[in-house]
């Protein structure tokens, strides 16, 4: 078992985005629009998903997403998500990102204090803490935050699969929207807020000109 600290130890050179949004929210479409788009730049793209990502991410995810197999409680659900979190920072962020790629990540701790500190309501100064210590402190450049309207969300989400998650109702969704939000609103430099129910290749087109500008200004 290596030592996963990366205090002193990493040089940053890649760049980091995150996509978060409500379920239903269409933040996996933009991050493949964005996706080809960086590639077509000729940039080296690395995509991961969360949960999973790793093995042990893929088999916490499965734990995670299967409502019928435990009475999950709400912290250990939290400390599921940040566990598969802090392998996925150390297995494949932090070397991509070592590498000087685009990383490209589906949902991270602001999933985590989005849906469980805010959702579920455990208490978040505890929750944003935990985040810290799985992330080792590694924060994206930049987060995309796709809103939406819980009802227009809950409407596309129609007649998909309900995971664990996603049955757990419109009032959650709207808890989590606002935790969104919240935290958008209280770092702005931090976040790209985008309104949600445009048509994707608009939003496509926000969240590029947007990174164009911002973040890679200049390379
Ligand atoms: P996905 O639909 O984006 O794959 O996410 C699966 C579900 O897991 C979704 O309802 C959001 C939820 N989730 C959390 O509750 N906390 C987390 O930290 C993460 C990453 C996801």
């Amino acid at each position: 078992m290596r030592n996963s600290n990366r205090e002193g130890g990493t040089v940053i050179t890649g760049i980091f985005i995150t996509f978060e949004g409500i379920d239903g929210s269409g933040k996996s479409t933009q991050l493949a629009l964005l996706r080809q788009h960086m590639e077509e730049l000729g940039r080296t793209v690395t995509v991961v998903r969360e949960p999973g990502g790793t093995v042990l991410s893929e088999k916490v995810r499965t734990l995670l997403l299967d409502h019928r197999s435990m009475d999950l409680c709400e912290r250990a659900e939290a400390l599921l998500f940040s566990t598969a979190r802090a392998q996925l920072v150390y297995e494949l962020i932090i070397p991509a990102l070592e590498r000087g790629e685009v990383v490209l990540c589906d949902r991270y701790a602001e999933s985590t204090i989005a849906y469980q500190g805010y959702g579920r309501e455990l208490p978040l100064e505890e929750i944003i803490t935990l985040q810290e210590f799985a992330t080792s402190h590694l924060h994206p450049n930049l987060k995309v935050l796709l809103d939406l309207d819980v009802d227009v969300a809950a409407a596309r989400l129609l007649g998909s699969f309900a995971d664990r998650m996603e049955s757990a109702g419109l009032a959650f969704q709207e808890r989590v929207r606002q935790g969104y939000l919240q935290m958008s609103q209280a770092a702005p430099n931090e976040w790209l807020v985008v309104n949600g129910s445009q048509p994707k290749e608009k939003i496509a087109e926000e969240v590029r000109s947007f990174i164009e500008q911002n973040i890679f200004k200049g390379s």
